[in-house]
């Protein structure tokens, strides 16, 4: 039997809270909702992705019910053009035809989509109720789900969509990160979330895990054999990196790094992942397939500013690929079209470009304004 782990999570701003991690667990946690900080046995309303497999969600609500909670169920079909405010509104309304009240829990079960909009509706209803998020795929056990950051896009009337626009910081009662929901994930899904655990093994060694790229590594054949023990090992320590980074800077207000040390790689990413086409199959690029690019294109840019060694960015390119995750692209627009595109991700902050980039393998740092040079040769490195 595999056993599991707990992570503590302690923002400055915010009470701190358990992520719970192991096989079963969602499940085998119901007895515990009742006593977190907040919550009152009651009703509780359960935010479910299309996507879990139903015996999975039947025993994890049954488990609630037997526990004496009330549950509403209401289902998303997660997509990022029904990460809206018009669903944010659907959840909102079901909640108040629910007659949720200040401490019933909302209960997140599925992926980053769903927890994101989960997240926020709890946020905002009756200016907050405690939510308890169950992330179902790996990207939202070892990222989306710790940290406390909610929202939905915003389509503009021009047709063009802004990721996560509207939001709030609404920190988790409790995360319950169960293995074994992981199973039915889709390869192309679960490979994705392993680029969110190269990102942090790319910045753990300022955060307390020297070894987590390496062990990463080692553990490859494992990990994508999903066999529960090592997930366990996975989850614990990426979202043990997460969590020091959330201590250090909660609202990512820090001008040295914090949270936006997080963003490695993203904004090479947001530059190329809602483009049509790059994919294999013909459409955009997943989050975390665009994210393995952009952790590549981040190290040869830091490379080529003379922060980080050649085979460091071999290592890097190495680990991308060991995860079945692509490490080059052909159909890239021109070096001019990406700068443009990067520029207009919400990371600049008054029209000025500040890229996380590598000192050393393991360690991040923020850098404004790098040269543009520096910046194509990171495109270069990703061009098939
Ligand atoms: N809040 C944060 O800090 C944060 C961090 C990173 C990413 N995000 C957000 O997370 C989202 C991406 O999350 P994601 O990668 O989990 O994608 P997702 O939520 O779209 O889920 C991917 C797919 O997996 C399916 N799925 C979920 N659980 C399943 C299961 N157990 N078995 C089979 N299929 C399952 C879903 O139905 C979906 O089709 C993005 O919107 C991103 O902005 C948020």
């Amino acid at each position: 039997m595999t056993s599991g782990a707990a992570v503590r999570v302690e923002p400055a701003g915010s009470p701190a809270y358990e992520v719970r991690i192991g096989p079963g667990i969602a499940a085998a946690f119901a007895d515990e909702i009742a006593g977190l900080p907040g919550i009152q046995q009651g009703r509780l309303f359960a935010v479910i992705d299309t996507g879990i497999p139903p015996a999975w969600v039947d025993t994890v609500l049954d488990a609630c019910a037997a526990e004496g909670f009330d549950v509403t169920r209401f289902t998303i079909d997660p997509s990022e053009k029904n990460k809206s405010i018009e669903t944010f509104r659907a959840v909102l309304c079901a909640m108040a035809d629910a007659g949720i009240e200040r401490r019933e829990p909302v209960l997140a079960l599925g992926g980053g989509i769903v927890g994101d909009i989960a997240g926020f509706a709890a946020a905002s209803y009756r200016r907050g109720v405690p939510v308890i998020q169950c992330p179902t795929t790996l990207l939202a056990a070892v990222d989306a789900s710790v940290g406390g950051k909610t929202g939905v896009n915003l389509s503009l009337p021009d047709g063009s969509l802004l990721k996560n626009m509207a939001g709030a910081f609404h920190q988790p009662a409790a995360v319950l990160a169960d293995v074994s929901a992981l199973v039915s994930l889709d390869e192309r899904t679960f490979r994705a979330g392993l680029a969110e655990c190269v990102k942090h093994g790319m910045i753990a060694a300022d955060w307390s895990d020297a070894g987590l790229l390496e062990w990463t590594r080692e553990s490859m054949d494992r990990i994508l054999a999903r066999q529960p023990g090592v997930l366990v090992d996975l989850i614990a320590r990426n979202v043990a990196v997460k969590a020091r980074v959330v201590a250090a800077d909660e609202r990512e207000q820090s001008d040295t790094g914090g949270r936006a040390l997080l963003n490695l790689g993203h904004t090479y990413a947001h530059a190329i992942e809602t483009i049509d086409g790059l994919a294999p199959d013909g459409g955009p690029l997943l989050h975390g397939e665009a994210v393995a690019l952009g952790l590549v294109a981040a190290a040869e840019c830091s490379r080529s500013m003379g922060r980080l060694g050649a085979s460091d960015v071999l290592v890097v390119r190495g680990v991308v690929e060991q995860c079945g995750l692509p490490s080059k692209i052909s159909g890239l627009p021109d070096d001019a079209t990406l700068l443009d595109r990067m520029m207009h991700d919400k990371k600049t902050s008054g029209g000025r470009l500040r890229l996380t980039l590598l000192r050393g393998l393991g360690r991040a740092e923020l850098v404004s304004d790098p040269p543009a040079e520096a910046i194509a040769a990171g495109w270069s490195a990703i061009r098939a």
